[in-house]
Formats: C-alpha cells, sequence, structure tokens
C-alpha cells in the first residue's frame, strides 16, 4: 500500500498486491494468517505455501515474522510443523489454514487455532486444530483437533428448534434447512475461521459451519484452550467465509466473503452490540480499484478478508489475501485501514 502504517520518515517498504520481502530479502511466506500485537511488537503468521498447486495442501506449517513497525519483517522461522508421521491430524499434505494466534493472560501462553482438514479427506472433515506456545514465534506444540461444540444446542434458537435433522433433510431441502442438529452427537462442521479476543480477555472462535452457509460464535475456556458449550449461530444461510473480527466503541464489525473457493467474490461486513448477535447486515465496506489487476469492490480487489489487527496506536487495519491457487507461494497481502463512518457503517478503501 504504502500501508498507511509507515513509521514516520521512513519509506514504506511494502505495496499492497506485490510480493513482500523480509529484512533479508526473501519473499514473506505467510498466508491466511493474521498479526498478533505483543508487548510492543507485532508478529505476522500465515500459512507457509509451497510452490505450484502442491501449495493448495500444507507442507511446511504455520510461518511467523516480527517487526516493531508493520513494515520490515523479520524471519522467526516455521512456528507449527507439520508432521511426518503418517495419520498424524497435521500430517504432511493435510490442509492447514488460516492459523489465528492469541495470547491468554491467564495462563501466559499463545494459543493457536486453524481450519484442518485431515490427509486425504479433501474438505471433509471440517476440523479445528489447537496448538499452544510459551513464546509467540514458537515452537507451537500441537494439542488436538476436534468439530466444535458436540452435545451442546445453540444459544440463540428457541427449544423447539433443538431437534437433530438429517444430512439427507438438509439436502433435499436445497440447502435451506438447518444442518446444526445433524452434528449434535458428533461436533459442528469447523472450516474458515478466526479468533477474537475482547476487552475482557474472553475469547472467541467465529468459524464457517453447517456446510459454509452459516457462521458459528462459540465461547472458549479461560485458558482459551477448550468451549465453554456456549455457541450462537450467525448470518445464517448467507454462507460467509472467512470471516474477521474486531471491536470499536461498543460496537463489533465483522468482514468476510462468499463462498466461491480460491476466487473473489463481494465482501460483506456485519456489525453488532454484542459478539454473539443479532449481528446486522450491513453490505460491502470496499471502495476503489487495484490498479494492478484491474478489479474493484465487487470482486475486493481479487482478494479474500482475512484478519483485522488493532494497531498500538489505535488505527484499525483490514487484511485480505489475493489467492494464487497455481502457485500459492505467489499468493499476495493486502493491508488496508478501515475508516469508521459517521453512520456506523465501515469503509475499505483500496490504497
Ligand atoms: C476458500 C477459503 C480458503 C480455502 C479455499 C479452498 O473459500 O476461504 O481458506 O479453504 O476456499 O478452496
Amino acid at each position: 500500500m504504502c500501508l498507511a502504517l509507515c513509521v514516520s520518515g521512513v519509506q514504506a517498504v511494502q505495496k499492497n498486491g506485490e510480493v513482500w520481502y523480509d529484512t533479508v530479502g526473501h519473499a514473506v511466506n505467510a498466508h491466511g494468517g493474521g498479526v498478533l500485537a505483543h508487548g510492543g511488537k507485532y508478529y505476522l503468521y500465515g500459512e507457509h505455501k509451497v510452490y505450484g498447486r502442491a501449495g493448495n495442501k500444507a507442507h511446511v506449517g504455520v510461518h511467523i515474522y516480527s517487526s516493531d513497525d508493520l513494515e520490515r519483517w523479520t524471519d522467526e522461522g516455521i512456528a507449527l510443523k507439520v508432521e511426518d508421521k503418517p495419520g498424524h491430524d497435521i500430517e504432511d499434505g493435510c490442509v492447514l489454514e488460516r492459523p489465528k494466534i492469541l495470547f491468554c493472560d491467564k495462563t501466559g501462553k499463545f494459543v493457536m487455532f486453524f481450519h484442518l482438514e485431515l490427509k486425504g479427506q479433501g474438505y471433509s472433515a471440517a476440523r479445528v486444530g489447537i496448538a499452544v506456545a510459551d513464546k509467540a514465534t514458537g515452537p507451537y506444540r500441537f494439542l488436538r483437533s476436534l468439530r466444535p461444540n458436540a452435545g451442546q444446542w445453540p444459544m440463540n434458537v428457541p427449544e423447539g428448534e433443538r431437534v437433530e435433522e438429517t444430512k439427507a433433510k438438509y439436502m433435499t431441502a436445497g440447502k435451506k434447512a438447518k444442518l446444526w442438529g445433524a452434528h449434535f452427537d458428533g461436533g459442528q462442521m469447523s472450516r474458515d475461521m478466526t479468533l477474537f479476543k475482547d476487552d475482557d480477555g474472553k475469547a472467541w472462535h467465529i468459524f464457517s459451519s453447517e456446510d459454509n452457509s452459516t457462521l458459528h460464535i462459540a465461547e472458549l475456556t479461560d485458558d482459551y484452550l477448550d468451549y465453554t458449550g456456549r455457541w450462537w449461530r450467525a448470518a445464517e444461510l448467507d454462507w460467509t467465509e472467512a470471516a474477521a473480527v474486531c471491536k470499536k466503541d461498543g460496537w463489533y464489525f465483522l468482514i468476510g466473503s462468499g463462498c466461491t473457493g480460491w476466487k473473489p467474490n463481494t465482501a460483506r461486513c456485519y456489525r453488532a452490540k454484542s459478539i454473539t448477535g443479532p449481528w446486522e447486515r450491513l453490505g460491502n465496506p470496499c471502495k476503489g480499484v487495484n490498479p494492478a489487476n484491474g478489479l474493484g469492490p465487487d470482486l475486493t480487489w481479487g482478494g479474500q478478508s482475512n484478519y483485522i489487527l488493532k494497531k498500538d496506536d489505535g488505527e484499525y487495519v483490514a487484511m485480505f489475501d489475493i489467492w494464487k491457487p497455481d502457485n500459492q507461494i505467489d499468493s499476495r497481502l493486502v493491508w488496508l485501514p478501515i475508516d469508521f463512518n459517521a453512520d456506523g457503517t465501515i469503509s475499505i478503501e483500496w490504497k
């Protein structure tokens, strides 16, 4: 961009949609991740991609970088490594996407959640993986993977709707029925995801569920390593992926994409007075055109939302990925400041 993140007097080194370089001149390799602000430093982390279509699977792990200014990134190596062991949940060749890291004040640990698809099973496993570390840069120790909230009904559906619908019924209803009941016993499907830490220290896992048709907002335990069992459905049947959340002046904002795989679509945004909803639909917050590909707000400049960082100076930065599914190592980052408008909406303008 000239990130609007420039330290005064210092020329911006990273430009939106171009290759970003670390402090020793290697291309930054961290996609679908986010940035953790901790102890006066920033930590950029994301999926380490390899060349070609092989980059659509995880062969290395989660890469992490550190910076004082969000511009110059020092390579801190692979924070969470995939495993060689056949049958391991995060075996080389699994799908490990959208890692997110929070610092837990109560335990002093760094907790990572990510979308996990088991090796050889396409996107059918729909699980979340959890890992933990003593330092922001890792190493992260893989703890387990699961489908969240088995045996728990959503908080925001009435008693009468707490029924176990079958997958078959869901399919014949033209994807219009409610699917959570079918996954009551085994746990809810969990694909694209983010984590959000609120002002009160409580952490939330927000993920695309019910075959990506509906978001689930799940409360985590005080150590961020498990679920309390309290969860809410949101953006029902909107088919929202790539959720990213922030809070400003008592309002929660959620940005997401539609559901078209690696291909860009129109972004959408919601706001709510409580993280658990109800969420009001605000439409597409994006503006302007990416001159490199000629794509505008209807296709999110060629990108897909990823994370919202609240900087130490109070500015909010929305982060996007421009995916290159034929060569994911060449996927690009786009970081733009969020404008909070007087009418309670938000805008994100290409720069
Ligand atoms: C996207 C999703 C990515 C990845 C991709 C696979 O919609 O946001 O994280 O899962 O689909 O096709």
